[in-house]
């Protein structure tokens, strides 16, 4: 008897919360999951990306980058995956002026080269690009939808929503299965500390251990969508399962400002975060005239999707998971 082939999956970006999300629901369902990550996580043996440390053991790794176009396609030629995750880019929305350049263009190139060669070696694998609200900007409604036009209000926006046309036109023109899901804020204990949600779960729990005394922020009245990062990996795999190829909005609908976030994050630690709080002009961006919010009336009919863990739940799981990581340390 001959044993049925794995279905192979090729993720871009396994590293980052996402993608290591993604690995591990892909390896539990049986398939054969290959990783690209960046060269330097190759360069020091017995070095594993912290995200992946569950997976680790049973992912295929290639070296490779979105810079590097000759060799995403070499991948692709490689492995001739079923299904293709592109996770991989930059993903802080404040791009630095001198890195403008890099962050359209690897973005752009990286989508447009997997997706080149997807036509080319494997034009049945199914193609994922993890797009943005970032994509729709400044919104003229809220809450927005797959019909919402995009005005993009950043480069970092403007990167995903080329990407996103780039993935519109292979599956317009060549008949590629090629999707974007319209990602609002997801968050998790993997979630980088750069991130408004993950500097406050951390920060509360570096106050409360007597470790910090104050935190510094931005715009505490900016208003956000924040869902729970795995229930947005299982739209992403519902959305390649799909019957056919469509891009959706991948959201809770609810709207959330960054007090309410302090108000869960430093409430989970009893203590009063007005007495810890420093507004610090550095850290200050523009708040959006719509707030951001999405409506993913669309993907819950048609792909049976629901967002399953309530806000107040991923922030408390996240401080006490770093008040963990911090007496840990
Ligand atoms: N990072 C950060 N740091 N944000 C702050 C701070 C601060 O000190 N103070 C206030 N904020 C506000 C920001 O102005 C923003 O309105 C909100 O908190 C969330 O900021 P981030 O957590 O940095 O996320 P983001 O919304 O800019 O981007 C995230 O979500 C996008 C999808 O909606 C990222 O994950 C993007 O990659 C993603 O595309």
């Amino acid at each position: 008897m001959v044993a049925s082939a794995k279905r192979k999956a090729l993720i871009t970006g396994a590293s980052g919360q996402d993608g290591s999300y993604l690995a591990e629901k892909l390896l539990s369902v049986g398939y054969e999951v290959h990783c690209v990550l960046r060269n330097h996580w190759f360069e020091t043996e017995g070095l594993v990306p912290p995200n992946l440390s569950i997976s680790y053991d049973h992912l295929h790794l290639h070296a490779g980058s979105l810079e590097n176009v000759l060799g995403l396609s070499r991948i692709v030629r490689e492995v001739m995956p079923d299904e293709c995750y592109h996770l991989a880019g930059y993903s802080f929305v404040e791009v630095p002026f001198e890195e403008e350049p890099t962050v359209l263009a690897s973005l752009v190139s990286g989508t447009h080269a997997l997706l080149a060669a997807i036509r080319e070696f494997v034009p049945e694998c199914r193609f994922f690009l993890a797009g943005s609200s970032e994509m729709i900007g400044a919104a003229p409604e809220s809450p927005q939808s797959e019909t919402t036009a995009c005005r993009p209000r950043s480069i970092y926006g403007l990167s995903k929503l080329s990407g996103f046309h780039i993935a519109r036109f292979y599956r317009e023109k060549y008949g590629i299965y090629a999707v974007t899901g319209i990602l609002y804020n997801h968050e998790s204990v993997r979630r980088g500390t750069q991130f408004v949600t993950r500097k406050i779960t951390q920060g509360a729990a570096a106050i409360k251990l007597g470790r910090q005394k104050s935190l510094s922020l931005g715009n505490i009245d900016a208003v956000r969508d924040w869902g729970y990062a795995p229930d947005y990996i299982d739209a992403i795999y519902r959305m390649v399962q799909g019957d056919e190829p469509k891009d959706f909005v991948i959201a809770t609908g609810v709207g959330r400002t960054v007090r309410d976030l302090l108000e869960v994050a430093f409430g989970t630690v009893g203590i009063n975060w007005q007495d810890h709080v420093v507004i610090e002009p550095k850290f200050y961006r523009e708040i959006e005239a719509v707030p951001l919010i999405g409506d993913a009336r669309a993907i819950e009919l048609e792909l049976g999707w629901n967002a399953t863990k309530p806000f107040s739940e991923i922030i408390e799981e996240m401080v006490v998971s770093d008040l963990q990581l911090l007496q840990k340390a």
